[in-house]
């Protein structure tokens, strides 16, 4: 809407620089994706960093277990990664303590003598780790909680997945690193007023193609959900599923900490995808993306043509970033305005909400009332 255009209601316009949390305002008691699975088997170590934590992770030869540990030894702080692996246990490299490494526990101090008694309660910090979609889940607590015991581990939420219609389908993975603070890397999640700008391409959109929208809104748990519609007529992939003669409905989904899902179905032919921008060190992020169809299943290079417009899409994004980090390095003063920005402003309050039902012991409040309805030109 250009300054001289008919003038309606005055989008409000809200200063957002104090929403823009610090690093230490990170959500903790949850799920975030280390790294890829896939890369971790045989003796190797592997390391990884999520928020701020220095991590080593390793696969167990006997049952195939992934593990994920602080990459630090507890008697003087070595890196573990420094150590050896030998497909069961994890031995630090300066004095030769050996670690269980799925829970940690110390089973071995080559210092101690035949006179002393073993130390039973040593541990190394052992995080629960699972694999899911070709990622190790590491669940974060909140740092000073403790380790979390493989008796309490039963209890912990499930790890995040994409859904899946069908047994046969295809998958993609795609990452990139972001030199952002998480909250601008997760805003950037669910922002549709970049669209037309940073994904400019004849298979997708153009600024031409801006056109006024109207989505509908309502609160999920932990997060919101942008209700079954029909997608976007002005995209090219959208069109492509066309073929199938069946009404396309997409929902998109976004439940904190981290994790948009988006899900496109099509009669029984499906698209499914769950992206998320994970904190890994202070001031920087990383977007992972997996998705799963079963559209196309058997037309040949259909993967490769994804995967290639995929990160074509997600390497847009990162460039904007980067540029972006550029402008942030001098601290302006930023806003969010009505409505594009608006579900940016619900997750500021999710994540509020939910650090201070943590920090009080009481059960979240959402900050949604009930279903609302959006309009922008996107
Ligand atoms: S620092 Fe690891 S065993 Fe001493
Ligand atoms: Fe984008």
């Amino acid at each position: 809407m250009a300054p001289d255009a008919a003038a309606g209601r005055e989008p409000a316009l809200y200063p957002a620089s104090d929403l823009l949390g610090p690093d230490t305002s990170l959500i903790y008691n949850d799920w975030y994706p280390a790294m890829r699975s896939g890369s971790l088997k045989g003796r190797k170590m592997a390391t990884a960093m999520l928020l701020g934590i220095p991590l080593v992770l390793g696969r167990k030869k006997e049952d195939g277990r992934i593990f994920a540990m602080r990459d630090s030894c507890p008697h003087r702080g070595i890196p573990l990664s420094c150590g050896w692996f030998d497909g069961s246990a994890v031995t630090c490299k300066y004095h030769g303590w050996v670690f269980e490494p799925e829970s940690g526990q110390c089973m071995e101090i080559p210092s101690l003598t035949s006179q002393d008694s073993y130390p039973r309660r040593i541990y190394a910090n052992a995080f629960p780790c699972q694999e899911g979609d070709g990622y190790a889940w590491v669940y974060v607590p909140r740092p000073g909680s403790g380790r979390v015991r493989m008796e309490a581990r039963e209890a912990l939420p499930p790890v995040p997945e994409v859904p899946k219609f069908s047994a046969r389908h295809r998958g993609a993975h795609l990452t990139a690193e972001l030199p952002c603070n998480v909250d601008h890397g997760i805003i950037g999640l669910m922002d549709p007023a970049h669209g037309p700008f940073v994904h400019q391409a004849w298979w997708w959109r153009s600024r031409h193609s801006i056109h006024e929208k109207e989505k509908h809104f309502e609160p999920i748990a932990q997060g919101f959900r942008m209700s079954a519609h029909t997608p976007s007529a002005n995209s090219a992939p959208y069109k492509l599923l066309g073929v199938y003669g069946e009404p396309i409905e997409t929902t998109i989904d976004f439940v904190l900490p981290n994790r948009r899902y988006e899900t496109l179905r099509c009669g029984n032919k499906w698209f499914a995808s769950l992206t998320t921008v994970t904190p890994t060190t202070p001031g920087h992020s990383r977007i992972d993306v997996y998705a799963a169809w079963n559209v196309f299943y058997g037309v040949p290079f259909v993967t490769a043509v994804a995967k290639f417009f995929g990160k074509r899409f997600v390497r847009q994004d990162q460039i904007t970033m980067v540029q972006q980090a550029e402008g942030l390095k001098f601290n302006p003063g930023l806003m969010l305005i009505d409505d594009a920005d608006r579900p940016a402003k619900w997750y500021f309050a999710l994540k509020r909400a939910r650090l201070e039902a943590e920090e009080s012991g009481r059960t979240m409040q959402h900050p949604m009332d009930g279903p609302v309805t959006l309009r922008w030109r996107s």
